[in-house]
């Protein structure tokens, strides 16, 4: 084990399986304390919660819809009262509705815009109230930002988009506090999102520079370099883990 967060806390949206599972237990390997939320599933977050604990970090499994505004800000007061700190947030819950133009709905735009746009700025806006010099926020977005390779992903790629803009403005912003701001866009990761034995899944290997998907600990391990001392001279930066799908 990694000592480089010892003493930090770091809360994890959609932390309960998937890349957020991966990333909160790394960085509990690393020596952080970790909360995350889930939406519904609250065994899969117990799992995750109980491994962190089973490795000696204290942990937490809040169910916090990301739609839901109050819900994110209950969820950072939440850390602060039962863990004592905030230093790194992970704006990782996303939501990944996709379809033909005709077919999206204006709920569908708001559920979409809500998750993946509205809740990372409202986490960050929570956890700077409490976050001190040093303290990171990481945003999950995805490489269909950078390269819209299948129909259907106007939505998606819209608000995962809208990430490197606030990535970069809160990065300029939080600078003098020492907090840095930074974007991870995943590629093809092998998770119930997005199975690595799905329908499309030779297709985007084949758009892979790497010839194969990433495991959620590869995402992880770029979200804990960024969130560890060495990453503190990293900001408003977006990192590609994606297998070289947008070269
Ligand atoms: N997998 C990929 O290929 C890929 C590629 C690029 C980007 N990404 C991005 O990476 C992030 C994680 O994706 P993933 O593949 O790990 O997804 P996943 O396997 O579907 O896991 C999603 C996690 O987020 C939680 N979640 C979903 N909607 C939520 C909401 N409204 N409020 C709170 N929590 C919510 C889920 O909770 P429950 O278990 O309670 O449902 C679960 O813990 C997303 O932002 C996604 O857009 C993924």
């Amino acid at each position: 084990m990694n000592n480089a967060l010892d003493g930090k806390v770091a809360l994890v949206t959609g932390g309960g399986r998937g890349i957020g599972a991966a990333v909160a237990t790394r960085l509990a390997r690393e020596g952080a304390d970790v909360a995350l939320t889930y939406q519904q599933n609250q065994h899969r977050a117990d799992e995750v919660v109980d491994q962190i604990k089973a490795a000696g970090r204290r942990a937490v499994a809040i169910q916090a819809d990301s739609s839901d505004t109050a819900a994110v800000v209950a969820a950072v007061d939440r850390v602060i009262g039962e863990l004592g700190r905030l230093d790194i947030l992970v704006n990782n819950a996303g939501a990944f509705l996709l379809g033909p133009l005709e077919q999206l709905t204006l709920e569908d735009f708001e559920q979409t815009v809500a998750v993946n746009v509205r809740a990372p700025f409202v986490a960050a806006q929570a956890a700077v109230r409490h976050m001190p010099a040093g303290g990171r926020i990481i945003n999950i977005g995805s490489n269909t930002a950078e390269r819209a390779v299948f129909p259907g992903f106007s939505l998606y790629a819209m608000s995962k988009t809208a990430l490197i803009g606030l990535t970069k403005a809160l990065g300029r912003e939080l600078g003098d506090r020492a907090i840095t701001v930074n974007l991870v866009n995943p590629g093809a990761t092998d998770t119930e999102l997005n199975p690595a034995d799905g329908p499309n899944a030779d297709t985007i290997r084949g758009f892979t520079a790497l010839g194969h998907y990433a495991e959620p600990t590869d995402v992880a391990a770029a979200v804990a370099f960024l969130a560890s001392p060495d990453g503190r001279y990293i900001t408003g930066a977006t990192v590609n883990v994606d297998g070289g799908f947008t070269i």
